[in-house]
């Protein structure tokens, strides 16, 4: 089940069903099918595949130009290779004036506090400083991200928020690392924005 905040926040930035929908990287499917409840035509796409998601990589999907009119993007995109001519293919898939409704994880703001806090959590004895530098080798920034959505998409400003206790999904920590941003004692690392294709 996504977390609540993330279903509002994808719900509330859609535009009202009945419309068709591309998720990308929809991992289990849990959102898809809440969307399809909802009254949503959803296509989800993950190259690993489930029961209603298609086992496609975004760069190989096969679909009529401009057949989409909006798309979703959970803590995907940082995820996607090759990211340029992946999001290439979507441009194109997307009607013109199509949401693209992103929330994301931004490696660039994690720093060793907040990876310590992580990985406390997780009883994850790993230093934090390693945990940093494997996570920035391994996942696009929301920078970049942002820097290969542009030739095809104006962008919102990205909205920081609490992300940590989403990975995976622990709700009871979301008071707590919200209450320690707000104090400053760690950085907010979701990102959150909304992307239209020109
Ligand atoms: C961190 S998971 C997020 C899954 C789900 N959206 C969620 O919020 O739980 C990132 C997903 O992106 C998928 N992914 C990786 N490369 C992809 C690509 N080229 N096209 C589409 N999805 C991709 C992965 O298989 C994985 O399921």
């Amino acid at each position: 089940m996504p977390a609540p905040d993330a279903l509002a926040y994808v719900r509330a930035a859609l535009p009202p069903p009945p419309a068709r929908i591309l998720e990308i990287g929809a991992g289990d499917g849990e959102l898809a099918a809440l969307l399809r409840t909802a009254g949503y035509d959803v296509t989800a796409i993950d190259p690993k595949g489930s029961d209603a998601v298609l086992p496609v990589a975004l760069i190989d999907l096969d679909a009529p130009p401009r057949s989409f009119d909006a798309a979703v993007a959970m803590v995907s995109l940082h995820h996607v290779v090759p990211l340029g001519h992946s999001l290439r293919r979507l441009s194109e898939v997307l009607r013109h004036g199509a949401r693209l409704v992103i929330d994301e994880f931004d490696v660039d703001a994690l720093d060793e506090r907040a990876s310590a806090w992580w990985l406390d959590q997780h009883d994850n004895p790993k230093h934090p400083a390693d945990h940093v530098a494997e996570m920035r080798e391994h996942l696009y920034s929301v920078g970049h991200i942002r820097d290969e959505l542009a030739p095809w998409f104006d962008l919102g400003e990205p909205v920081p928020g609490a992300y940590l206790y989403r990975w995976p999904l622990r709700p009871e920590l979301r008071d707590e690392e919200e209450r320690l941003i707000a104090t400053g004692e760690l950085p907010a690392v979701g990102r959150r924005f909304v992307a239209i294709r020109r």
